[in-house]
């Protein structure tokens, strides 16, 4: 709350954030998931008890080949979400990214809606967020906020242009990110916020000295739709579709997959997604949308029991495909049709 107690425009847009993502995963119907299919095959040798799900990103092994992506915090309302997040991270072991930790860098009375996340997990992986306009000094005023084990740093040029009150300069954020990534003594990932990314991006990235990159493509929480629900004129939905989906930015990313970790985050949906993913080379899958919608309508120890229950089922999955491991299962066959296997020939991708 501001001085005469009402929430600043900074802390209402977190509000809408969340009701209105909230709202879209309802809504939400056909993938580009769903254009990937995995060649069967009728043998398999792996002995299940073998079967390795973990992966490593940001310098860590983590157990799980998915996270609890970044979200929320910044206000009374939303510190609930990562309250509750915050505790499936713990319960279950999950890495967990905060939201955007701008806000509280300028309005410390709503720092608790993010430290929340530290205090329910004291030794999880915990990412901090900003936006790419902040500078070196900001980014390690984030870490040190949460505590954090590394620092996300988010690309959302639709996202801001379609905001009322976005910025409309964004010519500062690649020397900002090749300072952060030089100067700060954790872990950086750079991601989108769900319109994908092209290769050429990526290797401005992996030029910049970034090391783990989050595609996070379209096809979920949609920031254009969310933020043109915000504004009272121009009407921004002819871009409902602006973007890359997420497996589309998964193949701009095959033939760069060696030099960076590449996450991939979404409309991921279930276990079924994640092995999807994990077979085009991502090193693990971030969801927010969909955990959002399910702490919410579910609680926390419903979230819990779908997480491990996802585990399980990934490690069925790769029993299924013949693979040990992740490794294994990014050589598995796959077959794309439709709107993804014609993307695939118009960027003449193999
Ligand atoms: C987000 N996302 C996001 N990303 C980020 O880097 N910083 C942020 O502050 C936020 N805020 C935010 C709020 C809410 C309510 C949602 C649902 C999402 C974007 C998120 O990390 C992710 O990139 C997209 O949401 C796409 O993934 P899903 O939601 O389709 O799984």
């Amino acid at each position: 709350m501001t001085k005469e107690n009402q929430p600043s425009l900074a802390q209402q847009r977190k509000d809408d954030h969340v009701n209105l993502a909230l709202e879209q995963q309802s809504k939400l119907q056909t993938s580009a998931f769903d254009d990937i299919r995995f060649m069967h095959h009728s043998f398999s040798e792996v002995k299940f008890d073998q079967i390795d799900t973990s992966t490593q990103w940001a310098n860590t092994t983590h157990r799980f080949p998915f996270y609890i992506n970044g979200m929320t915090g910044g206000s009374t309302y939303t510190k609930q979400f990562n309250d509750s997040l915050s505790t499936l991270a713990h319960v279950t072991g999950l890495a967990m990214a905060s939201g955007s930790v701008s806000v509280a860098l300028k309005e410390p009375e709503v720092r608790d809606s993010f430290t929340i996340i530290r205090k329910n997990n004291p030794n999880g992986f915990v990412m901090a967020n900003l936006g790419a306009h902040h500078d070196l000094e900001n980014a390690k005023r984030a870490v040190d906020l949460l505590e954090a084990n590394a620092l996300q740093i988010h690309l959302n040029t639709p996202q801001e242009v379609v905001m009322p009150e976005g910025d409309r300069y964004f010519s500062t954020w690649k020397e900002n990110i090749q300072q952060i990534v030089e100067g700060l003594d954790v872990p950086v990932i750079v991601k989108e916020v769900g319109f994908g990314m092209s290769k050429e991006t990526m290797e401005e990235l992996i030029s910049l000295g970034v090391k783990n990159i989050d595609v996070s493509g379209r096809g979920g929480t949609n920031f254009v739709n969310i933020e043109n629900d915000r504004r009272d004129t121009i009407d921004f939905s002819l871009l409902g579709e602006w973007g890359q989906t997420t497996p589309e930015s998964l193949l701009e990313s095959l033939s760069l997959q060696k030099e960076v970790n590449i996450l991939a985050s979404g409309g991921v949906r279930s276990f079924y997604d994640i092995v999807k993913a994990l077979a085009l080379g991502a090193k693990a899958t971030g969801l927010s949308g969909k955990l959002l919608q399910t702490v919410h309508l579910e609680g926390v120890d419903a979230a819990t029991k779908i997480v491990l229950d996802w585990e399980k089922a990934i490690k069925h999955m790769l029993l299924l495909l013949n693979c040990h491991n992740i490794q294994e299962l990014q050589e598995t066959q796959l077959l794309l049709r439709g709107p993804l296997r014609e993307y695939a020939e118009l960027r003449e991708i193999d």
